[in-house]
């Protein structure tokens, strides 16, 4: 017999870890013993959109059903935390502008080679790609360099709303009024950034855990991986960046929050003192274990 419960199920300890263990291995985001309220409430509505009984039926779910990875995916949408913003940490963009890009186009253009491949890792709604987009445009010396930004996530739902590119009040809190002429005109709903800027950047699903398609997006010259692995544990910390260094080409730079560190994580990376800010950079040649 199903009986039909209203979304409010309390979730057992076992329970509770069951499932936190499974969103783990498959995305790094780890839920720590104070959060079992805060999944609870996050998956509530699946116990009656599947018509469940409660979380010991959820975790078989996601677990031996054949729509298990479609709800893993689908659950992403409600488990992320997707905060962000134009121009979100305006000292390290000034050291990506002003030293990073200087110091790559000279690098990269004294070996002949004029492309520049950027990588936002976990955008979110695009606001992270597009103000890349928008700071490059800025750059005289640029132009003929062939620039790739691609941006990526876990969250189809996020990912929707990158791709249309329309934007509310909350993402301009740091957004200088000549950004927003230039490179926004009003739509319905909001403000939509220009298409010269969109074409810049390339929206796709990835899964930071999922190794195969980290590996076929190819070397980067930048990562940028802000706010993100702050909500993994230690072991995948560890796991995703290692990752981040084999997507770099040598040289190439890392750039994380400004409340996120390396230390204690991996001594791959050498930690760069710019004028503007403190970033990892992958050093040249380096050699990591496990192929190129
Ligand atoms: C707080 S937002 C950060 C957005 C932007 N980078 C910034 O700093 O403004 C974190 C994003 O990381 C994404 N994320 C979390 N775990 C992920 C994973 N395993 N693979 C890909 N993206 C992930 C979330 O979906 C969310 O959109």
């Amino acid at each position: 017999m199903t009986l039909s419960l209203e979304p409010g199920q309390p979730m057992a300890d076992d329970e509770f870890r069951n499932i936190r263990d499974s969103i783990y291995s498959h995305c790094g985001i780890y839920f720590d013993d104070d959060s079992k309220y805060l999944l609870e409430k996050r998956l509530a509505r699946r116990l009656s959109a599947l018509n469940l009984n409660n979380y010991r039926e959820y975790y078989h779910f996601l677990k031996y059903d054949r729509n298990k990875d479609q709800e893993m995916m689908d659950i992403m949408d409600v488990l992320t935390t997707n905060e962000t913003y134009f121009f979100r940490e305006s000292f390290q963009l000034a050291a990506f502008t002003d030293e990073i890009i200087p110091e790559l186009m000279s690098v990269k253009s004294g070996r002949g080679d004029r492309t520049l491949r950027i990588w936002s890792a976990g955008c979110s709604t695009g606001e992270e790609p597009y103000t890349i987009a928008m700071l490059l445009k800025d750059i005289p010396g640029l132009r003929g360099w062939k620039i790739e930004i691609i941006g990526t996530d876990i969250s189809q739902r996020v990912l929707q709303h990158a791709r249309r590119g329309v934007y509310t009040k909350a993402s301009f809190r740091v957004t200088e009024d000549s950004y927003i002429k230039r490179f926004f005109y009003e739509c319905d709903g909001g403000l939509k950034v220009t298409d010269d800027i969109r074409e810049m950047v390339t929206i796709s699903h990835l899964n930071l855990f999922d190794k195969t398609r980290m590996m076929m997006l190819g070397k980067m010259d930048l990562i940028f991986c802000r706010n993100v692995i702050i909500y993994f544990d230690l072991a995948a910390k560890k796991r995703v960046v290692e990752d981040f260094h084999r997507s770099l080409n040598d040289g190439g730079f890392l750039l994380l929050g400004h409340s996120e560190s390396l230390m204690n994580v991996t001594t791959l990376f050498t930690l760069r003192h710019f004028k503007n800010d403190m970033i990892y950079q992958k050093p040249e040649r380096a050699a990591l274990g496990g192929g190129p």
